[in-house]
């Protein structure tokens, strides 16, 4: 008897694991959401004690309640001018397979906040960081990001040579509408 209660117990903590978004995971949206301001009301359902999984622009995966992906583009008020981002905001989301950060306006990350501090996220296949400002200071940070699939970086200010050698699953690499002279290969040619 006992032992049935305690599986009817497990089996609704599971249920209810199910469902929730993750404490951690609604913490850093909410701390996120400060750093795109605008007045269009894009987060209008980012509160607090709510489901963030139903949140708009914020993903799950219906089993596990992570987030896998997150839609910011076009998020923040372009009046504000360029902005330096801490890429250590989306080191939480350890289950992220998606993030899009295009057209913010970006010019950077802040020191020692970049892009190398989402390498531990394994399953990040998709980065697009397009329409922004940033430069080849970023190339290198993006070393680390070893299980990246797709990366836009169109529209930004990216020149002369460049070298992403350390990106080794990626399939898909738009750079356009930069200034970008040559690329270096793995082998150095060019
Ligand atoms: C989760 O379920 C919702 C509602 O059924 C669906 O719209 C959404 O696409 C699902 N998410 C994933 C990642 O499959
Ligand atoms: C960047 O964000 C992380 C995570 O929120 C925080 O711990 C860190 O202090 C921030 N860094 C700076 C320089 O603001």
């Amino acid at each position: 008897m006992d032992c049935k209660w305690f599986w009817v117990f497990l089996v609704m903590m599971l249920v209810s694991l199910g469902e929730g978004c993750w404490e951690e995971e609604r913490t850093a949206l909410l701390q996120l959401k400060h750093f795109f301001p605008n007045s269009y009301g894009y987060f209008y359902n980012w509160v607090e004690n709510s489901e963030c999984c139903r949140w708009e622009r914020v993903m799950c995966d219906n089993n596990t309640g992570r987030v896998i992906k997150l839609d910011l583009w076009d998020v923040r008020d372009w009046n504000l001018g360029e902005w330096y981002l801490n890429a250590s905001l989306f080191s939480p989301f350890q289950q992220l397979k998606s993030l899009d950060l295009s057209f913010n306006y970006i010019a950077g990350c802040i020191e020692n906040e970049g892009f190398e501090r989402l390498s531990r996220l394994s399953n990040l296949k998709e980065l697009n960081l397009g329409v922004n400002n940033f430069n080849n200071n970023i190339l290198s940070s993006l070393d680390g990001l070893s299980s990246l699939k797709y990366l836009y970086l169109d529209i930004n200010r990216f020149k002369g040579a460049i070298n992403i050698e350390g990106l080794q699953s990626l399939k898909k690499l738009d750079m356009s509408f930069n200034k970008i002279e040559h690329f270096v290969s793995p082998k150095g040619n060019k």
